[in-house]
């Protein structure tokens, strides 16, 4: 059901990081101006929507891998988007029906949708929490009411943090999360690359998306590497999302040029 005009205390008057890709990924939860400027970056950049859907599977295959091959059964899910089925909690719960997540977003549209991420089985856990990744301490805290921060926990920052510009300490933020992890937990990261495609294309997806709340900071390669510092990457290391441990996913597997986000799950030794 379109939301238009339902939740007042919701700032409609500018595309939302949110919202705007629940429109990508073919969802109803969003407004005027998240679908104007999720049709106007999409003509620029064809493969938008390709490369949500393909984010989302990166998410799919991520969990299943941390929860069945690494054997985690705790997590904690920052900028969690508006619910899509399957959310995390459900892939994970999948293969342990007792795994706990904590799930983290700062827009008011995914906390007025929390209560359908909270629907996990009767032997887990989920939790939600209102707060920005800019203030770790906030969400470590809250998520220790919830995870065992002695057990190895999997801490997923998926198409998040290319909405938080260097000036807003991107980097840092990721690595006071990481430290407060114990050895043997992993970090599960997704993020926005202009490395692949013409830097004309890129220039115009940055000039349609200013007006946006938060504008998309795309990083290279090596910016994307230094958000796993001191971690183990697990093959195949840093690809696509599409490419990533792309044999266990069905169906064609898009050119880089076409996803342009790039994917890297490692473990802390
Ligand atoms: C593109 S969606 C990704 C959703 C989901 N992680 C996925 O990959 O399918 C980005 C999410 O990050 C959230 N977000 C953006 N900036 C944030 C911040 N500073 N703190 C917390 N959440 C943020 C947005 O509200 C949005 O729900």
């Amino acid at each position: 059901m379109p939301l238009d005009g339902k939740l007042p205390d919701i700032d409609t008057s500018v595309a939302h990081p949110a919202r705007r890709y629940n429109y990508w990924l073919g969802g109803k939860d969003n407004f005027a101006a998240d679908r104007e400027s999720g049709d106007a970056i999409a003509a620029a950049f064809p493969g938008m929507v390709i490369a949500a859907r393909e984010n989302r599977k990166f998410l799919r295959r991520a969990v299943r891998f941390l929860a069945a091959d690494a054997g985690l059964r705790q997590f904690l899910d920052v900028g969690t988007g508006i619910p899509t089925t399957p959310n995390l909690h459900e892939v994970a719960q999948d293969v342990d029906p007792s795994a706990r997540v904590v799930y983290v977003d700062n827009d008011p549209i995914v906390l007025a949708h929390a209560n359908a991420l909270l629907t996990g089985t009767d032997q887990g856990v989920t939790t939600y929490v209102d707060a920005d990744v800019r203030d770790p301490a906030r969400i470590l805290a809250e998520a220790r009411e919830t995870l065992d921060f002695d057990r190895p926990i999997g801490l997923t920052l998926l198409a998040i943090m290319h909405f938080v510009p260097d000036a807003d300490g991107a980097h840092t933020h990721v690595a006071e999360l990481v430290d407060a992890l114990p050895p043997g937990s992993y970090l599960a990261l997704t993020h926005a690359t202009g490395d692949f495609i013409p830097p004309e294309v890129v220039a115009e997806m940055a000039k349609r998306d200013a007006r946006s709340k938060s504008p998309v900071v795309d990083r290279d390669r090596a910016a994307f590497a230094r958000f796993f510092d001191g971690l183990e990457l697990v093959e195949p290391g840093i690809v696509t999302v599409a490419r990533w441990r792309e044999d266990t996913e069905d169906g064609d597997r898009p050119a880089d040029e076409t996803v342009s986000l790039y994917g890297a799950v490692a473990r802390k030794p």
